[in-house]
């Protein structure tokens, strides 16, 4: 299939503020001068804010990560998960038309979205609400045969259960996702044949449900307002973490600044006690690049590092050049913590992903 641009694009486009600011986030995982590294989250995130991928868009995206635009139109016309012409106003529907789903009855489902929605694939609805499409498996061929809606997956179809389901949806309804024919999860479809005992005690809805009712944007435009914006790799919530949002980001920006002065700087030592530091490489995530920039903050031992507070770990992650979040990233505290007392690098590692 030829993935091309949309002959029709529009004028513009720019992230949401809240967008812009998780976009700036996204590229402060990555190390100076590898900022293109967040091209497909930030693409992402542009998808989702208009439901499908515009040449501005793009371009935008290129932009922010000083990327050629060829590169970033390679990326986007390569992966089909990147829509590039309009999609629906209330949802686009893929349907899967893999092995389980096909003789479950993918073809009928497809058999509906031609007639209620347009003969072909990637054509808007008549009234412009909904699109559709045939996808490779979705990885829920249990429950054969289902259609990913928005964001959320809708299981054991029927032709009709899919007209139902579009008429609410058209009516500004969202159903709820899962199983439509009452499974709980993946159990046989005439219930459960072991571990019984667990039925009684359980939730109304099955995880992955329960999310998609507690978030509740299975065909929501994400505008970066839907939860708090949290960024675990900067020590804080980046609300409270980062200045508000730029209006524009400059063409080719780099690595957004984290205020320097986030968090509290921790004590520090113009040279290591005895004359000698410890090995910080055995911490894991630490190079001698990293370890050199340790000391020159002032950090020697493992005893230091153990030793920080949450805002101290936000100040060192924050002032970490080209290595900003690292700490938290990587759990050091808890490294430090076992080698300073004499643990093996092997403990130590294992800590980190306690
Ligand atoms: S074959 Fe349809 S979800 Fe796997």
């Amino acid at each position: 299939m030829l993935r091309r641009l949309h002959h029709t694009q529009p004028e513009s486009f720019a992230f949401t503020p809240a967008n812009l600011e998780w976009a700036k986030g996204q590229i402060t995982k990555y190390p100076e001068g590898r900022q293109a590294s967040a091209i497909i989250p930030l693409l992402w995130r542009a998808q989702e804010q208009e439901g499908w991928l515009s040449r501005p868009a793009i371009e935008y995206v290129a932009d922010m990560l000083g990327m050629p635009y060829i590169r970033a139109l390679e990326v986007a016309t390569f992966y089909f998960m990147f829509q590039l012409q309009p999609v629906g106003s209330v949802a686009h529907i893929q349907i899967c038309g893999t092995t389980s789903c096909m003789i479950c009855g993918a073809e009928d489902l497809i058999a509906v979205c031609k007639e209620l929605i347009a003969p072909t694939p990637h054509t808007l609805s008549a009234d412009g609400k909904f699109s559709w499409e045939e996808v490779e498996c979705l990885g829920a061929c249990a429950n054969a045969p289902m259609a990913q809606i928005g964001k959320d997956y809708y299981e054991d179809l029927t032709a009709g259960k899919l007209r139902e389901l579009i008429a609410r949806f058209s009516a500004g309804e969202v159903p709820v996702p899962g199983s439509q024919i009452g499974r709980y999860a993946a159990e046989p479809a005439a219930g459960l044949t072991s571990l019984t005992e667990f039925e009684s005690g359980r939730t109304q809805y099955n995880a992955s449900v329960q999310l998609a009712v507690d978030i509740g944007d299975t065909v929501k435009r994400i505008d970066g307002t839907e939860v708090p914006l949290s960024m675990p790799w900067l020590g804080k919530s980046a609300k409270a973490a980062r200045p508000a949002a730029k209006a524009k980001a400059p063409a080719g920006a780099a690595a957004p600044d984290t205020p320097a002065a986030a968090g509290v700087k921790p004590a520090t030592l113009a040279e290591p006690r005895d004359g000698k530091g410890d090995d910080l490489t055995m911490i894991s995530g630490v190079g001698p690049k990293l370890q050199a920039l340790c000391q020159k903050l002032g950090f020697w031992h493992f005893d230091q590092i153990a030793a920080w507070t949450p805002a101290e770990v936000a100040w060192v992650d924050a002032n970490l050049e080209g290595f900003k979040g690292r700490v938290t990233r990587d759990n050091w505290v808890a490294q430090a913590k076992v080698l300073a007392a004499g643990g093996s690098v092997e403990d130590a590692h294992r800590a980190a992903k306690v």
